[in-house]
């Protein structure tokens, strides 16, 4: 057997809603190897959603680890990742300090008194202090290379991991499919390749990136409907548009919250359909489902009860 992609080892989560705690997940543990259709089943309110955004990286377990390809996606939220988090912002904003002084200093300043020295030649008087400024201005650049490699260090506990995994590794398809009203179904579908590259890169990379979401929607079924905003189509239409966003970066795995659970039956099926043809090719997929009739699709159905995952 190769090894797991993800695994979740006793994860815990319980929200404090002012003095009472709610404990949802009680030490949930799985394993989802390369190109497997798991899902996750259990009545409203069990915790799968709460499950399914540890997994998909965008929320933290209480306590327990979850690892992707055998590394940790993410510090639980303790202290001490709460005190990582809050240093990496400090080194941040030192980072930022020291490359506004670097612009002040040798963009503006450096040229600024070439100018002068060429134009008032009284300056060269003080040719030697402003000199021996400009020389140890150059200092600062050990120490941003310092800050940088203590947020190397730091990155274990802060959410980098994590942003770097939501953006490039993994996909989420939501039980409400939050697309965004104000753009057509193509443009909704391109934003995850946007949002991974610099501004001056998309300029640059738009038309092949336009071209994929146009593939990967024909996957989906919606070659006709790519002009359409998300009020011009059917809730099914809108969770394949959800789906096709998802898989525009072609994730290594695809989390879905309850694909179908807003959909009748037909919709609900081309959308099943459009999933397990995604796994015939070779997509890994976690699913979550309170539906018997969906889950049947999986290779292998847990459920969620009393916070925990029994087979
Ligand atoms: N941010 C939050 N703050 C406080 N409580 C929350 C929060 N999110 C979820 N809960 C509570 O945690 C429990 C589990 O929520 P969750 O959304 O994971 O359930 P679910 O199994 O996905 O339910 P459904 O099938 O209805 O979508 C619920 O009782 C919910 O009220
Ligand atoms: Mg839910």
């Amino acid at each position: 057997m190769s090894d797991p992609l993800l695994v979740a080892d006793n994860i815990h989560k319980t929200y404090r809603m002012g003095r009472t705690d709610l404990q949802v997940l009680r030490g949930c543990s799985l394993k989802v190897q390369p190109g497997e259709f798991v899902a996750i089943m259990g009545k409203s309110g069990s915790g799968k959603s709460t499950l399914l955004h540890i997994l998909g990286a965008l929320d933290a377990p209480e306590t327990g680890e979850v690892y992707y390809q055998g590394q940790r996606v993410c510090h639980p939220e303790t202290r001490i990742a709460r005190i990582g988090h809050a240093a990496d912002r400090v080194v941040r904003a030192l980072q930022w300090i020291v490359v506004v002084l670097l612009i002040l200093l040798y963009l503006i300043g450096l040229p600024l008194f070439i100018a002068a020295l060429i134009f008032f030649p009284p300056v060269r008087e003080h040719v030697v202090p402003v000199g021996m400024v400009l020389i140890g201005g150059l200092g600062l650049l050990p120490v941003q290379l310092a800050l940088l490699l203590s947020r190397l260090i730091l990155t274990d506990c802060t959410e980098h991991r994590r942003i770097r995994l939501r953006r490039n590794t993994f996909g989420f398809v939501f039980q409400f499919y939050h697309l965004l009203p104000e753009l057509n179904v193509l443009e909704n579908t391109v934003i995850p390749r946007m949002i991974r590259t610099w501004p001056w890169l998309w300029f640059r990379d738009r038309r092949s990136a336009r071209a994929d979401a146009r593939q990967t929607l024909e996957t989906v079924g919606l070659t006709e409907r790519l002009k359409h905003r998300p009020s011009e189509l059917s809730g099914g239409e809108r969770q394949r548009v959800a789906i096709a966003r998802a898989l525009i970066h072609k994730p290594a795995i695809l989390f879905a919250d309850e694909p179908t659970g807003n959909l009748d039956a037909a919709a609900g099926r081309s959308v099943m359909d459009v999933l397990c043809k995604l796994h015939r090719e070779g997509q890994t997929i976690v699913i979550v489902t309170h539906d018997p009739s969906i889950a049947e699709f999986a290779d292998r159905v847990l459920h969620l009860e009393r916070g925990q995952l029994q087979a």
